[in-house]
């Protein structure tokens, strides 16, 4: 824990509190109001945490003013541009860059860990064919604890890093068994000899009939959205990891239950809502009535892919995935895609816009992801799906960290209380 270099002062009723401050490495001081209740009997009140610090982590940093990203400090335009994914995992779980030797052991570790255990076939089809894969992949993390027993009991530190192996390399698998399972083709097992980005779109597009060749700018293309989605401080679904597993709840279910919160449009989610809201948009011309409507506070419709808590500049990622789309669409031979189009000229539009510039509202990560894994081939009920195996490391290496961390104690919010007082319960002849 940091060292407390000042305080501050609380007056409530004519009575004094003074309360330490905290100065982080980087970001704002945080006000230590564990003491609070006990000393003056009152919470404070921060519903959707605009201005809580839940924690203290050493995995990520965000400067939403700067519009920068850090994973161990190094920026995420530079892991995107010089790293790989599993070696932004190594780096998330263990705190360093790898040195050849050990990314060598870890790429092996969890290549050995990619198959699922045959039984979990049958839990597959218990599934609808047309259950959303988002439903699929919710449903068989959370029921991995019922075939991995030996990799549960969170005390125990060599269980938990079998657990956080297997859930980083069976992720892909569940997740392209999700999409061959809606789309009615039989489930394509994991290969030893491909790279994690590569057995995924193997694992997703081939067909026993025939033989599959990965593009290896689509894999690629596929690394950098992993590595783009990696971890993000403490966002919606990674409270929800920690919160759930601050009761020593078993991993698989924790991670089962982040995928259910990412699921949200306003969360992870967004990335199909934007490429749907794109097609509805259709053509350009329609542009200028879409923002309209994000700006007419009667009308519930918000631009999606636009916007972020803590982004009031542009989301970094939003960057390097834009370029990344261009990349892939000019490869592809689908740079006049009328959809990157649409979002070209809405993004222009927005950012030209006083509402946009005053709420400093800009593009975030799920803004272009979609357009690239569009042309990359998937339907849009996988964007969700993609962006919980990438954040799979972010949850797991959060929940390390707090599992490790001798203050960690469960998470028990209070609240301000609005209803009745007590009242007598009064027989029904009586209403
Ligand atoms: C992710 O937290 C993370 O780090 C998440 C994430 C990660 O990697 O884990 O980055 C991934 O979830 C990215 C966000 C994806 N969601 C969307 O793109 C959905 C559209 N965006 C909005 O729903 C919204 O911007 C949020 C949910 C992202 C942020 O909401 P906040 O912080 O609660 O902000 P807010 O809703 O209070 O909005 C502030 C103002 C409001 O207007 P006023 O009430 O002040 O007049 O801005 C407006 C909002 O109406 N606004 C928008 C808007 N987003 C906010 N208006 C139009 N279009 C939008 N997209």
């Amino acid at each position: 824990m940091a060292e407390s270099t000042k305080s501050a002062k609380l007056s409530i009723d004519g009575k004094e509190y003074e309360l330490p401050i905290f100065a982080p490495t980087a970001g704002p001081d945080v006000v230590d109001i564990r003491k609070l209740y006990a000393q003056a009997g009152v919470f404070t009140y921060d519903p959707g945490f605009t201005s809580t610090a839940s924690c203290d982590s050493t995995i990520t940093y965000i400067d939403g003013d700067k519009g920068e990203l850090l994973h161990r400090g190094y920026p995420i335009d530079q892991l995107a541009g010089n790293s790989h994914y599993l070696e932004v995992c190594y780096l998330l779980l263990y705190g360093e860059l790898p040195t050849p030797a050990e990314l060598e052991d870890f790429e092996c570790r969890v290549t050995n860990h990619t198959m699922l255990h045959e039984q979990m076939m049958n839990f597959f089809r218990g599934f609808r064919r047309d259950a959303h894969p988002m439903a699929v992949m919710t449903g068989v993390v959370g029921a991995m604890s019922a075939f991995y027993h030996d990799s549960t009991d969170i005390a125990d530190p060599w269980q938990r890093e079998v657990a956080s192996i297997r859930l980083i390399a069976k992720m892909p698998t569940i997740a392209a068994m999700a999409y061959k399972y809606t789309i009615g083709q039989p489930f394509v097992y994991p290969r030893n000899d491909l790279d994690y980005a590569s057995n995924f779109l193997r694992m997703c597009f081939a067909v026993p009939a025939e033989d599959y060749e990965v593009n290896p700018i689509l894999s690629r293309a596929m690394d950098r959205i992993f590595t783009l989605h990696a971890d993000h401080e403490q966002n919606a679904s990674t409270s929800t990891v920690r919160l759930a597993s601050s009761s020593g709840a078993n991993p698989f279910a924790c991670i089962a239950a982040g995928i259910a919160c990412l699921w949200g449009p306003a969360h992870g989610g967004a990335n199909q809502a934007c490429l749907e809201m794109l097609n509805e948009i259709g053509t350009v011309d329609r542009i200028p009535e879409f923002i309209a409507r994000a700006k007419d506070k009667n009308d519930p419709f918000r631009l999606m892919g636009f916007g972020h808590r803590v982004y009031k500049n542009f989301d970094p990622r939003a960057k390097v995935m834009k370029q990344s789309a261009d990349e892939v669409l000019d490869l592809l031979g689908v740079e006049n895609n009328p959809i990157l189009q649409v979002a070209k000229e809405l993004e222009a539009a927005a950012l030209a816009d006083p509402y946009f510039a005053e709420k400093k509202l800009f593009p975030n990560v799920d803004f272009y992801s979609g357009i690239i894994l569009e042309a990359m081939g998937f339907p849009t009920s996988m964007f969700t799906p993609i962006f919980a195996l990438s954040r799979t490391v972010g949850w797991i290496s959060q929940w390390k960290e707090m599992i490790a961390d001798p203050q960690n104690k469960i998470g028990r919010p209070r609240q301000l209380y609005l209803g009745s007082t007590a009242r007598n319960y009064v027989d029904i002849e009586n209403r």
